[in-house]
């Protein structure tokens, strides 16, 4: 098995899925669907309904629909969209969902509220976001690597930060903000798969921006020494069933509040 995102994250599905309870006739919207997995998982339980996903990456959604169109899901469709901006048919969908699609926003209040007002009135939001980095060995682990043993944690890595939603009174206030109501917040502590094996390990975490921007800051032989550390690290988390690392997030749930 060659490692993607799905199967790195394959522990997680069956939580978030329960946590979904989705519904025959339900229609959800997946926020930040990437190739659409969790899209496709909803189309196949509602049914009678919908499942549509979005994202602002043009190459995942088309990847998205291949992958749709190749198991005849006639219930699913996908958009290129940007969450924060994109004119959602108002109280159309009965459920937000995302997995780890949701961290990225540079507004996050509007782009929750804009979330929020696509959803009907009892409408729910599930979604799936990292805890601190400092919970998740698999950053904390990589990234000591790439940078050397004596380098920070503090300093984070470069781009979109995946851990922007990982401090619960954050969480609850940008939600509120932005309209939601009932908001919890329920700890998942699951591994999360880098591969098979060290050397697919390896090129998986070398397709990370934050690898690639990490080694590009270094010169040749320096990259090549945080590769050997690398390399290293993915060896001592290598188990019978692959390269696995630890990790935490949260599963946070909430509700379109009632109109008055
Ligand atoms: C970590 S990936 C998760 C993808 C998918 N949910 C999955 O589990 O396979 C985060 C996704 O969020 C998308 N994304 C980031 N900002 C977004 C935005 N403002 N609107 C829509 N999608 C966004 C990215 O393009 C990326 O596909």
């Amino acid at each position: 098995m060659s490692t993607d995102y799905d199967s790195e994250l394959r522990l997680y599905n069956e939580i978030l899925r329960r946590a979904c309870g989705v519904q025959p006739r339900d229609h959800v919207l997946d926020i930040g669907c990437g190739t659409g997995q969790t899209t496709r998982d909803a189309a196949r339980t509602a049914r009678a309904g919908s499942a549509h996903g979005i994202d602002i990456s043009a190459v995942a959604v088309e990847r998205a629909c291949e992958l749709a169109r190749a198991e005849g899901l006639n219930n699913v469709t996908f958009e290129h969209a940007d969450a924060r901006f994109h004119r959602f048919t108002q109280g159309h969908f009965d459920l937000a969902i995302s997995r780890f699609g949701t961290m990225f926003f540079d507004e996050p209040v509007a782009a929750f509220a804009n979330i929020r007002r696509a959803l009907r009135r009892s409408g729910r939001l599930v979604m799936m976001v990292w805890q601190a980095r400092e919970h998740n060995e698999w950053e904390v682990a990589t990234h000591q690597a790439i940078t050397g043993p004596e380098a920070s944690m503090a300093v984070p890595s470069a781009g979109p930060d995946p851990f922007s939603l990982a401090d619960p009174v954050t969480v609850k206030r940008i939600l509120t903000e932005a309209g939601f109501v009932g908001i919890t917040l329920t700890d998942v502590r699951e591994p999360i798969s880098y591969g098979p094996d060290v050397d697919r390990a390896l090129d998986w975490v070398c397709g990370f921006t934050s690898t690639t921007e990490a080694l590009k800051g270094l010169d040749p032989a320096a990259a090549t020494r945080a590769l050997e550390r690398l390399r290293e690290a993915l060896s001592t988390h290598m188990s019978g069933d692959g390269v696995w690392f630890d990790s935490r997030a949260w599963c946070v749930t909430a509700r379109q509040r009632e109109e008055p």
